[in-house]
């Protein structure tokens, strides 16, 4: 739940770049802005016109330089994932949100604005991916995903880019000890599951599956990046057990390579 807070509105709990600077005022959020401000609010604005609900609206920018969004009703899944993240309904409902979006951004025209971090040129094909479709990052409601939130790292990608970064994270792709246990044993099916509801097609799950230690060396790079910036919490996440995870998870990526072809194929 979020908490009173003195200086204004509340608190929202779930991220770490911004920890403790994200409010709800109202039936708004107030996050600071970036030097790619900019591209995310065309990015927003163009969700807007083309009438893809999937995605906080951007409202202008307040007193304090922060941007305003609409807040979006709901829960997003904040660690420790709760029950109702991680069912295959709410897989289901990630995996058609994400192609959803992918159709609204298609018509978008990425020239001309400064993005954040690039995506590796192997797999940038210039649509706008989000690029960190994290759990926190999503926003459900009655257990399926109807949002998803945090465009700061959105940038020239592809479909098939945010599908690895989403697979990684969802089904998730990683050691049992570091799974939730109700989805132990469960990662290679529930990749099937996203594949197929997000509609890839043959060629596409070949292209997910080169992608996916790329994806998870690339979203390390910007943690890492950020702690040696001397970001105060993703420094202590870094201590605290995410590089070791980091590595562990690479390890075990790097060696399912053909398990996780053969649960796309
Ligand atoms: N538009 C929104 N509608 C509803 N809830 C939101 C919205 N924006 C943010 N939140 C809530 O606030 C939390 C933190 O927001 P946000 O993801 O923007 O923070 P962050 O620190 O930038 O995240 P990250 O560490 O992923 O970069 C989210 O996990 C979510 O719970
Ligand atoms: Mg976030």
């Amino acid at each position: 739940m979020p908490t009173a807070d003195e200086g204004g509105g509340q608190l929202l709990p779930g991220g770490l770049t911004n920890a403790g600077l994200v409010r709800r005022v109202g039936d708004t959020v107030r996050r600071p802005q970036r030097p790619t401000s900019p591209a995310t609010r065309a990015l927003l604005e163009h969700l807007e016109r083309v009438g893809f609900d999937g995605a906080p609206r951007f409202l202008g920018v307040d007193d304090h330089g922060r941007e305003i969004l609409s807040f979006i009703a709901g829960e997003a899944a904040i660690a420790p994932a709760p029950a109702w993240a991680l069912t295959e309904e709410a897989l289901i409902s990630v995996a058609e949100l994400l192609h959803r979006y992918h159709e609204a951004v298609a018509s978008f025209d990425a020239r001309g604005h400064d993005w954040s971090s690039s995506v590796p040129a192997a797999f940038c094909e210039g649509l706008v991916s989000h690029n960190d479709p994290n759990l926190d990052n999503v926003v459900f409601s009655h257990g399926r995903a109807v949002a998803l939130i945090d465009f700061d790292l959105a940038s020239p990608g592809s479909a098939i880019w945010d599908v690895a970064c989403a697979v990684r994270l969802w089904a998730p792709l990683r050691e049992p000890r570091d799974t939730p246990p109700a989805l132990r044993g469960l990662g290679l099916s529930r990749l099937r599951t996203f594949a197929d509801a997000y509609g890839l097609s043959e060629a596409e799950r070949e292209r997910v599956a080169d992608a996916v230690v790329h994806a998870h060396d690339w979203g390390y790079d910007v943690i890492h990046e950020a702690v040696a910036n001397g970001h105060p919490t993703f420094g202590r996440h870094w201590q605290e057990g995410g590089r070791s995870r980091a590595e562990r998870t690479r390890r075990w990526i790097a060696s399912h390579d053909e398990a996780i072809r053969g649960a796309l194929r």
